[in-house]
């Protein structure tokens, strides 16, 4: 694996395995590790929490210019604060859950919240960084791109374990998210041209994780 400068980034829908690969990778890796659905969220906390109108875009800019930010990169223990508050667990909540998509369809929220991950990712250097619009929009120029899919049952079936909650209500709230990022203006969920795409619904996370390190080896930028 190249030692240095290194950023891989991993897009794909919810529940297709994106938070637990890229954590095994950016730690076996020696690498800091980005989650920004987690700003996305994070930002919706805020949102929520300052009571301003979600269909509001300007209102909710606002928010999204003004909280405090702090993002941990230990892919050992991601943590997110919001003005001082640690929200790592609010923002995995149902009420952040449903409102996150509105949120993130913001055009001038995305703009806020890509220059903070390319600043991390910068200052970083090297970095696994997972999302919906890395490989695409934020990071063009990654060393590795990879696209993780899962098949809808597989990924609902992951994300109710998680949750402990009812699958068939996850599997519906997994398809109207899936709708959401993929169809909105700014920025949708997209497979970047030259990224790798692995289909997770069969494969274990080692096997995953054991695959991006050989493309990780057998490729450098340029090549
Ligand atoms: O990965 P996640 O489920 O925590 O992401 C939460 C939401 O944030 C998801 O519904 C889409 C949005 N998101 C985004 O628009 N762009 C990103 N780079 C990451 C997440």
């Amino acid at each position: 694996v190249p030692t240095g400068r290194c950023v891989v980034a991993v897009d794909g829908p919810s529940g297709s395995g994106k938070s637990t690969v890229s954590r095994r990778l950016a730690d076996a890796l020696g690498a800091r590790y980005l989650d920004t659905g987690a700003m996305y969220r994070a930002v919706t906390w805020a949102v929520l929490r300052s009571g301003v109108d979600l269909d509001n875009a300007e209102s909710v800019t606002k928010v999204a210019g003004e909280v405090d930010l702090k993002i941990g990169v230990d892919p050992a223990a991601p943590s997110v604060t919001a003005d001082g508050i640690a929200v790592d667990r609010d923002i995995r909540g149902p009420e952040v859950t449903a409102a996150v998509s509105a949120v993130s369809a913001v055009p001038a929220v995305r703009e806020i919240l890509v220059a903070l991950q390319r600043q991390i990712i910068e200052a970083a250097g090297r970095i696994v960084v997972e999302g919906r619009d890395i490989g695409s929009v934020v990071a063009p120029d990654a060393d590795l791109k990879v696209y993780l899919t899962a098949s809808a049952e597989a990924r609902a079936q992951r994300r109710s374990t998680e949750n402990a909650a009812d699958l068939a209500a996850t599997a519906a709230d997994l398809a109207r998210r899936d709708r959401l990022d993929s169809t909105r203006a700014a920025d949708p969920l997209r497979q970047a041209p030259d990224a790798v795409v692995l289909d997770t619904t069969e494969l274990g996370i080692d096997e995953v994780v054991s695959r991006l390190r050989e493309l990780l080896t057998g490729r450098r930028p340029g090549q």
